[in-house]
């Protein structure tokens, strides 16, 4: 464990422009250096990097961040791995929390069972080629499938004596503690209490981590026995779920490809690598689970799964897919010729017959999906085919992004020829019940603020106010399926990315005129006045976030003040002393400090506005939690559309300038869309129960439809109003 203190120096001390550096040739540019973006192939720069800020960020393919999050990125490493690694750069000694004496023995047990291994894998390396057995069986075996000398040591593959005795010898010989090489399964002990080795006359695969350390192995059949592979048991290095074969060996390619290959088995991996694929990694025959997705999403975004082209091929492909999509990762799945795995295949083409191959069948895994499931005998069978549209709508349930979903149903309604309404409606259906779902799995932010009347009637016709039609209008059940509804997340955008960006700027008056309020607290009561949320999860968790940090911001804002204080006593010093050595007359002494004051003053202005911005937007993007720190860097630099109304506005207005304009009217612009949604609600229930409606619930329905027009209208007027500005 890190703890908070330390963790807090690292980042502080880590400079972006030194640690991009390392990576990327950097060139200055006014106040900010470009470089080539280091994740994606590029030939004029457009990777953007802060001093200032402490991030860096490019344009064209959005990656970046603060110095955690480039290492991270870079290295594929976890927060806590990557802050580590900085430490090190910076020669900071990482205080690792007092481990209690629980938590030391099962650090010093990893790291006994992490030693045992690594010696196990280079004896067994070493017996493939040094002696006899190891090349007649194991080395023979290898190269007759075609395995190159630089993979068998890139893969550090090995070979297991056969008699049953050796590992248990040469352990002993090395003076190991025998019971260690029995909790990695590496050694078994007979029913007589005799040890013995467990993996015997096998061709051994080495299985690494994602920082290279050897956590498990497969031991390979070359003689025809009952079990082709046995693997060593989960351990406390080896959780078999959360690993990849070939992570170590990929991890680079991964990065730069922006891609990763799934495959089946470690054999494919080897033979795809040689073939110069080398961002390929294995999920050793098991179904895909969260942790290896994780794994995989840290490195990219885009993911192709590679099957053979057989029936099992085809039906192991649909596994595990919309889990992926869940995960926000471009899908693609690419099967092979019938009778060929990605290994045979592999070594029957040249590398560009292979990505040629890649190129042309490809298949976007919902299109892909479509096609299998819908097939000519499915189509004649109703109860087949209800079946197979349910499962194609499920999948693109799973997408987050609303845009996305749209795509493909309207794919879908054109490939079924049926109305992209009624698929549109059971997507959303079939969504609804999923976050169902995930918000009992996961509960996100606090939801006490969600206070919501029960029969959501608002009875008089009078003009109401925004905030209690708002908070009285929407029912429990509406609120839940609205907190969910990610199609406010273009609305929300705005709002939340001012907030990221200025979140202690103090731009709006109060109402009687005394003071000043940021704009978080702005937002914050211009939220609970309506009794608003945001609906996108990560939205509501940054927001939380900043208002977490509030008072730690009121603390180091006081300390930077006070040591502002005396770096002006120093420079007005040092301005002093300057004038005093021309030859001035009194008269213009005095002018001359009168301007040195105000040239200070000014600076220690700007350099507080400064530190106001920077400070919580390097919080958030160097957070520890995944989701805070991503979600705050893609908003800290996402370039928003400017409404043309402001693009054409005169002058070179920054957004800053104009921020009590922009906040109000984008917050305007979402409670507008909540209160469109219901009315579309209550529109929709209308003309759904009108014919059984008793003649008061009829006029109840209809007063509360004109109070909802009426305030449409309002806020209407105010954007309207708003979009005016002075010419
Ligand atoms: P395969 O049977 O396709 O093995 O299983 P392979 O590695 O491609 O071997 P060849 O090409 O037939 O020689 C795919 C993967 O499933 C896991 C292994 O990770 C294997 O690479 N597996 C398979 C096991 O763990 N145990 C088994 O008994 C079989
Ligand atoms: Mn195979």
């Amino acid at each position: 464990m890190i703890d908070q203190a330390t963790a807090q120096r690292i980042k502080d001390a880590a400079d972006i422009v030194e640690v991009v550096s390392d990576y990327v040739h950097l060139v200055r540019r006014g106040s900010n250096y470009m470089g080539l973006c280091p994740f994606h192939n590029e030939r004029t720069p457009s990777f953007s990097v802060s001093r200032k800020r402490n991030f860096c960020y490019c344009f064209s393919c959005k990656k970046g961040g603060s110095p955690v999050n480039f290492i991270m990125e870079k290295e594929g490493l976890s927060y806590k791995e990557a802050l580590l690694h900085l430490a090190k750069k910076y020669g900071i000694e990482v205080q690792e929390r007092e481990l209690s004496d629980e938590e030391r023995a099962r650090q010093s047990e990893r790291e006994a069972l992490l030693v045992a291994n690594e010696w196990a894998m280079k004896l067994m390396e070493q017996d493939m080629r040094s002696t006899q057995e190891g090349r007649d069986v194991g080395l023979q075996y290898l190269t007759q499938r075609g395995v190159t000398d630089e993979a068998i040591k890139a893969f550090h593959l090995g070979y297991a004596i056969d008699n049953g005795q050796h590992m248990v010898e040469e352990a002993r010989k090395a003076g190991f503690n025998l019971d260690v090489f029995k909790t990695l399964g590496l050694i078994g002990t007979s029913q007589q209490g005799r040890e013995y080795d467990r993996f015997r006359g096998r061709v051994i695969f080495p299985i690494l981590n994602n920082s290279g350390k050897v956590i498990a192995f497969g031991g390979r059949d070359l003689k025809g026995g009952l079990a082709k592979y046995i693997n060593s048991p989960e351990s406390q290095l080896y959780k078999k779920s959360n690993e990849l074969y070939g992570i170590f060996q990929a991890r680079s390619a991964i990065v730069n490809q922006n891609k990763c290959f799934l495959v089946e088995g470690y054999m494919d991996v080897i033979g795809m690598w040689q073939s110069g694929m080398r961002n390929v990694v294995a999920s050793s025959g098991t179904a895909l689970t969260d942790g290896q997705i994780t794994l995989i999403h840290r490195l990219t975004d885009n993911i192709t799964l590679i099957y053979d082209g057989d029936a099992a091929g085809i039906k192991a492909s649909l596994r595990g897919i919309d889990m992926l999509l869940g995960h926000h990762m471009n899908v693609k799945v690419l099967l092979l010729p019938d009778n060929d795995d990605p290994d045979s295949f592999a070594r029957k083409h040249t590398p560009e017959e292979f990505q040629k191959y890649v190129d042309e069948h490809e298949t976007d895994i919902i299109r892909f999906k479509i096609n299998v499931l819908l097939t000519e005998e499915t189509a004649r069978d109703p109860q087949k085919r209800i079946g197979a549209v349910n499962s194609v709508v499920e999948s693109i349930a799973h997408i987050p992004d609303p845009i996305g979903r749209d795509v493909y149903i309207q794919e879908c309604a054109k490939l079924l020829n049926v109305t992209e309404d009624s698929i549109a409606q059971s997507v959303s259906r079939a969504r609804e019940i999923l976050i169902q779902k995930w918000k009992k799995e996961r509960q996100w932010g606090k939801s006490g603020t969600q206070h919501v009347a029960d029969d959501g009637q608002q009875d008089n016709g009078t003009p109401v106010q925004t905030a209690t039609v708002l908070t009285t209008g929407v029912s429990a059940q509406q609120q839940q399926s609205y907190a969910g509804d990610l199609s406010f997340r273009p609305l929300e955008l705005p709002v939340i990315k001012y907030c990221v960006r200025y979140a202690f700027l103090e731009v709006f008056q109060t109402e009687d005129g005394e003071s000043m309020i940021d704009v978080l607290e702005y937002v914050s009561q211009e939220l609970e006045d309506d009794n608003i949320v945001f609906s996108v999860p990560e939205y509501r968790t940054v927001f939380h976030e900043l208002q977490r940090i509030r008072p730690e911001f009121a603390k180091v804002l006081q300390q930077r003040r006070a040591s502002l204080e005396e770096e002006k006593k120093k420079k007005m010093q040092a301005g002093i002393e300057e004038i005093a050595t021309q030859d001035l007359s009194v008269n213009e002494i005095r002018i001359q400090e009168k301007r040195l004051e105000e040239e200070i003053e000014a600076w220690a202005h700007e350099e507080i506005n400064d530190f106001i911005k920077v400070w919580p937007a390097q919080m958030l993007a160097s957070h520890e939690d995944d989701n805070v720190r991503t979600t705050a860097t893609v908003l800290l630099h996402e370039k928003h559309q400017l409404s043309n109304i402001y693009a054409s506005a005169p002058g070179n207005e920054t957004e800053e300038s104009k921020l009590d304009r922009l906040v109000p009217r984008a917050i305007t612009e979402w409670k507008g869309e909540i209160l469109n949604n219901q009315l579309r609600a209550l529109l929709r229930k209308y003309h759904d129960t009108a014919a059984t409606m008793t003649p008061e619930e009829e006029e109840k329905l209809q007063l509360r439809l004109n109070s909802l027009m009426k305030l449409r209208q309002r806020l209407a007027k105010e954007i309207g109003d708003r979009t005016l500005l002075p010419r």
